[in-house]
């Protein structure tokens, strides 16, 4: 299940600090990182599943949502802080719309990138999770 992941806050006076570690705070070795930024007003990304990705995004700086839908039903995660991440597993539908000015989407992926991993048709996607 697609779920919200607490990470390590050190607070400080001088500011705060947040890490990740592989398989310790999220259950995946990291492969690849990447990050979505200067999305202009009322983009959507997304809008594809992963057979085997799986993912940990962390809204760095401002917000967004990701909408995860398994087919049968849609779940809206709003994502607005440094210190906490959303973990999706693979073989679900993933958007992610609402990015404010300015925001940060950084992402862990489970894998090396692979167009051949994506399911973009969405129709093809509720066929890949009937079967
Ligand atoms: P895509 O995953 O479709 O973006 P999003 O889900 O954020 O809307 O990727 C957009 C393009 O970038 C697509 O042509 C594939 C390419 N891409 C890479 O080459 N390497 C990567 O690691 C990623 C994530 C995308």
């Amino acid at each position: 299940m697609p779920h919200i992941i607490n990470l390590p806050k050190i607070e400080d006076e001088r500011g705060n600090l947040t890490f990740i570690e592989e398989e310790n705070h999220i259950p995946f070795k990291i492969k690849r990182v990447y990050w979505i930024y200067d999305v202009p007003g009322g983009q959507k990304r997304g809008g594809h599943a992963f057979k085997e990705q799986q993912e940990f995004i962390v809204a760095l700086s401002g917000s967004f949502d990701v909408v995860i839908d398994d087919g049968k039903q849609k779940q809206t995660f709003p994502l607005n802080r440094s210190y906490y991440g959303l973990y999706i597993p693979n073989g679900l539908w993933r958007e992610m719309n609402n990015f404010s000015t300015n925001s940060l989407a950084l992402v862990l992926s489970s894998t090396e990138f692979s167009e051949d991993d994506y399911i973009r048709d969405y129709a093809a996607f509720l066929k890949y999770v009937q079967q």
